[in-house]
């Protein structure tokens, strides 16, 4: 491919993809030179040399054994004529193979630290069906099997998958990269009275056979393989968009997500159409590890954005976004995660300040920028975990999962849009969209487009955005934009007026959403004594809100201050929110003085079993410093 781009940049690009990058295997050829194709580390497949086209499931969930089984059949197009074909699998027990139908031998290797265990199997040139009979194992880290306790009605069990970055192939045989892409069909067989989803086709109601069958038509990397099955009911919203969740929450959450059909129109406004048909949202019971997950088709959500007042709903133009930036276009391997997050979080912007306003959304870039710089320094040991473009070699790609993707992408991708203008900018993008939909890119990759499609080599505007010290430079960049502080000026100052000692029922808050809150109480001083915490509690109630950032921050800021009086419904959310977010840090607070330390031990040591396995892990990592 022979593009045309400034040297100055290409230099960038290609300097950078070699030192990241393990091998070169093929490169896309330049007039200035080559932007070497990254290879992904964290797969132990060879879908570089074999096809992975069609994925058919066949399996049953059994809710009392926590245990998934049944075979995997892929399609597969062996293009090199390799003699073996290797997957990905972790923890997983495989029980037969069958290449075009006939049993074969194949080979397990010994598990690798994070990676799981290469599975080998013999296929010849012209092989097209492999056929994997397997059963899931106890260890298997995208799946979280709830007793009926711990879902909100009670009632019955649920399962849920969480297959970012890469635990798909921990409930299924897989090439799990971001960059091998496949269409799938499944059928699923589950106890009856519950209704299964995937990110496919859904059903909108249970059947008597317990019997479900799904298709997603649509090439979709492992890490978008999802299933949900629990007492699930539907309601919609309009005709492409609707509301599941347990039957006791789903009038609940139909009110707080009724704007979703309007997102979506917004998003299609800025960068083109929506190409997936339904726009679904499952909204999971609590212990959900993550806020979302963009799911194809069907984002899974946490609760703990139903606060009532549909302030946390831009959590869900978040996920609706990626169905653009990360489903359509794809991180071609996790050191270029924030392709997938940074696009994704400065779109969710987008369609925000679209439905709710500029001085809204200058809310969200400022709480942004100040996670940014928090998240600068506690990285400031490793400061090449603040570059973009991160190196996760022979580390476990959730290593990436920090604010630097989401918040330094995004900011970057803000300078530019300032640089630019808007317009140039929203017409790149949809351009970008278009262009590699259905494919995945690399940083370097991005960097070249971004060229030859609107910098053209302008030094003016290279010198403004100086791509270098973003992509591949540690920390915030001094030509970081900043967002108007209109709305948080008005908040800082009644904040003064408090520590001033005006009464809290004499502040100016009527009008505050949550993000108003948040800038109240983030900027406190470090230590409010237990008096003032009683006097903002007895006027604003916050050890009692159904907030969930709100609640969160206010129980972190009652361990600082010793304020006990929240504490026992500090224990009631860590009983039952299994959101990481949330968790680490009120379980991190905790942990930092000899004096809280025995709590957040106890505490843990009682709700530990209602959490998700990866957030036990960060946990259990946590609590052993
Ligand atoms: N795709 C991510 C979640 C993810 C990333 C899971 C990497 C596992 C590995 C999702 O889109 C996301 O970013 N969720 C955020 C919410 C968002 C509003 C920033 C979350 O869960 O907090
Ligand atoms: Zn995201």
């Amino acid at each position: 491919m022979i593009k045309n781009i400034s040297v100055a940049l290409l230099a960038v690009a290609v300097l950078a993809g070699c030192k990241n990058s393990s091998t070169t295997k093929s490169a896309q050829v330049t007039n200035a030179g080559t932007v070497p194709v990254a290879k992904d580390v964290h797969t132990l497949s060879n879908a570089d040399s074999v096809d992975m086209q069609h994925l058919d499931l066949d399996i049953a969930v059994n809710m009392d054994k926590k245990q998934i089984s049944g075979n995997a059949l892929w399609t597969i197009n062996n293009k090199e004529k390799v003699k073996t074909l290797k997957l990905d699998t972790y923890d997983l027990s495989i029980d037969s193979v069958l290449v075009d139908s006939k049993k074969v031998t194949y080979k397990l290797d010994p598990q690798i630290k994070f990676l799981g265990s290469a599975l080998h199997i013999p296929i010849g040139a012209t092989s097209t069906a492999v056929r994997i009979y397997y059963h899931t194992g106890a260890d298997a880290r995208a799946l979280q099997w709830l007793d009926p306790q711990q879902t909100h009605d009670k009632l019955h069990p649920f399962l849920y998958t969480q297959s970012e970055s890469i635990y798909a192939r921990s409930w299924i045989p897989c090439a799990d990269g971001p960059g091998i892409r496949f269409t799938y069909t499944a059928r699923v067989k589950v106890p009856k009275g519950l209704l299964a989803l995937m990110s496919a086709s859904n059903p909108q109601e249970k059947n008597d056979s317990g019997i479900y069958h799904f298709n997603m038509e649509l090439p979709i990397p492992a890490y978008l393989m999802a299933l949900a099955v629990g007492d699930i009911a539907f309601k919609a919203v309009d005709e492409r968009t609707g509301v599941y969740a347990e039957q006791g929450v789903v009038e609940k959450a139909h009110w707080e997500l009724e704007g979703i059909g309007d997102m979506v129109n917004a998003a299609e406004q800025l960068y083109g159409p929506y190409r997936w048909g339904r726009y679904d949202v499952l909204v999971l019971p609590p212990g959900f590890p993550i806020g979302g997950m963009e799911n194809p088709r069907l984002t899974f959500c946490t609760p703990t954005i139903l606060a009532g007042d549909r302030s946390l709903v831009s959590l869900i133009a978040h996920e609706l976004a990626h169905s653009w930036s990360g489903n359509l276009v794809t991180n071609a391997t996790w050191d270029d995660f924030w392709m997938n997050e940074g696009f994704t979080d400065y779109f969710e912007r987008r369609i925000t300040e679209r439905m709710l306003g500029k001085s809204y959304v200058d809310m969200l870039w400022e709480l942004g920028y100040q996670d940014l710089v928090d998240q600068v320094k506690d990285l400031e040991k490793t400061p090449k975990d603040t570059w973009l473009k991160l190196d996760l070699k022979g580390r476990d790609p959730d290593d990436g999962l920090t604010d630097i993707p989401y918040e330094k992408g995004s900011h970057f991708l803000e300078l530019i849009e300032r640089t630019v203008g808007r317009d140039s900018f929203d017409h790149f993008l949809a351009k970008y969209f278009n262009a590699h939909a259905f494919n995945t890119i690399t940083t370097e990759e991005f960097l070249v487009y971004l060229d030859s499609n609107l910098i053209h080599g302008d030094t003016a505007i290279l010198n403004k955005l100086q791509i270098n010290k973003w992509v591949y430079g540690p920390g915030i960049p001094a030509n970081c934009p900043r967002a108007g502080q209109e709305r948080f000026a008005k908040v800082d100052s009644e904040r003064v007026r408090f520590l001033n000692d005006v009464p809290p029922a004499k502040l100016a808050t009527s009008e505050w959403t949550t993000h108003e809150w948040l800038q109240f109480l983030r900027k406190m001083p470090p230590a409010l004594s237990a008096t003032q915490m009683g006097k903002l509690d007895e006027a604003f109630n916050f050890t009692t809100t159904g907030n969930s950032e709100i609640a969160d921050l206010w129980f972190v800021m009652s361990v600082r201050a010793g304020y006990s009086k929240a504490y026992g419904a500090m224990e009631t959310f860590l009983s039952s929110v299994g959101r990481r977010k949330f968790l680490e840090p009120l379980y991190g607070e905790m942990m930092k003085t000899p004096k809280n330390a025995p709590m957040a031990k106890r505490l843990y040591a009682k709700y530990r079993k209602n959490y998700h396995p990866l957030a036990q892990e960060s946990l259990d990592k946590l609590m052993a410093k």
